[in-house]
């Protein structure tokens, strides 16, 4: 873990325009104190957040990603966003997971319209998190070519998601149940993981041809795991060997 007093954590915050982003301007009214690192974007409901916009905002850098929205039950919309939101905050933090990255860097909060106070009090929790966990990358091997995969498999991950993950719970407890179960974890390992090693192979080979060690190393994979995939998809006609490289490179 990287602390480090200096550290200034970029943080992006999806913000509800009907009660977060309310419960903020109330925090700043109120004259709240709080860590003046996050940069808002308001959306008309937190169930608005794809995981796209989150994704992109780690690529552009963001060391930490906050969506604020209705607490549950009080969203303004009859389709009741904000539990989509709870979804796509257990799927992005899956996929972040998977590529390496700290789930911890995603938050979701419920901050009604009267509750400035709360607001502060959630920013500078989550402002403190990400000054113990350092700069987006701190450990985090590959990580441009790793969220590239990530984005490139997006439409099929949204289709997993919609087909075989879209549950409606009452509680964020039973969200909570659902995403940590043994059924999401096969589910992942089934539909999602393979392809996004193999999505993860293909944004490297676009850049240069590479070889086998090359690859693992870049992925922090194991060698044998890379050349399973790399065999699979010259079978498919996807990756070529190059003799004189003697490197995998784009069919
Ligand atoms: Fe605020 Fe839906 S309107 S979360």
């Amino acid at each position: 873990m990287v602390a480090g007093h200096k550290f200034k954590p970029r943080i992006l915050g999806f913000l509800c325009n009907w009660c977060c982003y309310a419960g903020a301007d109330l925090a700043g009214v109120s004259r709240y104190q709080y860590p003046p690192h996050i940069k808002v974007i308001r959306v008309m409901c937190s169930g608005r957040v794809d995981p796209a916009f989150v994704l992109r905002a780690f690529s552009n850098g963001t060391d930490g990603v906050f969506i604020g929205g209705c607490w549950l039950g009080e969203c303004h919309y009859i389709t009741e966003g904000n539990y989509d939101a709870l979804s796509t905050m257990h799927l992005c933090r899956r996929l972040l997971e998977l590529i390496g990255v700290n789930p911890e860097r995603l938050r979701l909060e419920w901050v009604s319209a009267s509750e400035g106070i709360r607001f502060a009090e959630v920013v500078t929790d989550f402002t403190e998190k990400l000054k113990e966990l350092g700069p987006l990358g701190t450990g985090e091997n590959g990580l441009k070519f790793k969220l590239e995969a990530v984005k490139n498999l997006l439409p099929y991950i949204k289709l997993v998601e919609r087909e075989r993950l879209r549950v409606r719970f009452e509680t964020a407890e039973e969200y909570n149940e659902f995403f940590a179960s043994d059924e999401v974890d096969r589910l992942f390992h089934e539909l999602i993981v393979d392809k996004l090693t193999m999505s993860q192979i293909m944004v490297l080979l676009r850049e240069k041809p590479l070889s086998t060690g090359e690859i693992s190393e870049i992925l922090g994979l194991n060698p044998s795991e890379v050349s399973r995939h790399l065999t699979s998809s010259a079978r498919q006609g996807l990756v070529r060997f190059d003799a004189n490289q003697k490197r995998f490179a784009p069919a």
